[in-house]
């Protein structure tokens, strides 16, 4: 596990674009799984940046997305379909046909997640899995207490995860109840792991997370397991983390 300290959101949003950057370099038609939320919005944005001076292509890259809101369409403003159309397809050179979201419409919420489990597989499996992490340590929907064994699947909110996303809505009832997402095995099969969190509030999470026991209380700290993960952060969010005397990289 490598843990990276930026000095504020700027420049942590920059180290994260640069290894996603580094990615598609050493692979151009790589599989980057991506995620959406607030954290990630500046490493969208660094990266269409670096689309547009020319120093990146996006061309032959293929992306699953973690997660969709249950009875969303793709048009709908807080779709995440749509926070990644506005945050970062529409910018880019990505192909359509290889962006992929799971279907907030789906009649069939289970047969679903069972075909996305299965365009991961067929996809070759996700080389770089892009995560945030929510303040009890959730990563995509997957909350506390959720199997460590699950793929993609049905999820019920919880009321924190409804209160954190009530900002996105015009009122807590607008939030949807439930939503589709990709399971802990399908984020633990990912090649590469790499997490970005920013600011005080989720320092307690960080703490938990990566220096706490692995327990399905709290979601992310299965990423101890994982053989290949990195985590960006700012100061603020890995405040605990050092002073618990974990080092991390400047
Ligand atoms: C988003 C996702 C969520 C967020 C988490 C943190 O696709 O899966 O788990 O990563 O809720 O969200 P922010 O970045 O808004 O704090």
């Amino acid at each position: 596990m490598r843990i990276y300290q930026s000095e504020d959101y700027k420049s942590m949003s920059r180290r994260a674009a640069n290894i996603i950057s580094a990615q598609v370099i050493y692979k151009p038609d790589c599989v980057l799984g991506l995620a959406t939320g607030g954290t990630p919005v500046g490493t969208y944005k660094q990266l269409v940046d670096w689309y547009k001076e020319g120093d990146l292509s996006f061309a032959e890259v293929r992306s699953v997305n973690l997660d969709e809101y249950l009875g969303l369409s793709p048009h709908h403003e807080q779709s995440y379909r749509y926070f990644m159309q506005s945050n970062l397809f529409d910018h880019i050179d990505i192909k359509p046909e290889n962006t992929h979201v799971l279907n907030g419409l789906a009649k069939d919420p289970q047969a679903e997640c069972a075909a996305y489990n299965k365009l991961i597989q067929d996809l070759g499996g996700i080389d770089l899995q892009l995560l945030g992490m929510g303040h009890n340590g959730h990563i995509a929907f997957n909350e506390p207490g959720d199997d460590f064994g699950l793929e993609t699947h049905l999820v019920t909110l919880t009321d924190r995860t409804i209160d954190a996303n009530t900002r996105f809505f015009d009122s807590r009832d607008d939030v949807p109840r439930q939503a589709l997402s990709m399971g802990i095995k399908n984020i633990m099969n990912a090649r590469r792991i790499l997490m970005v969190v920013s600011g005080e509030d989720k320092a307690e999470a960080v703490l938990k997370a990566f220096a706490g026991p692995v327990t399905k209380e709290v979601p992310a700290s299965v990423l101890q397991l994982h053989p290949d993960v990195t985590l960006v952060a700012d100061k603020a969010a890995l405040s605990k983390l050092v002073e618990a005397g974990v080092p991390v990289c400047g």
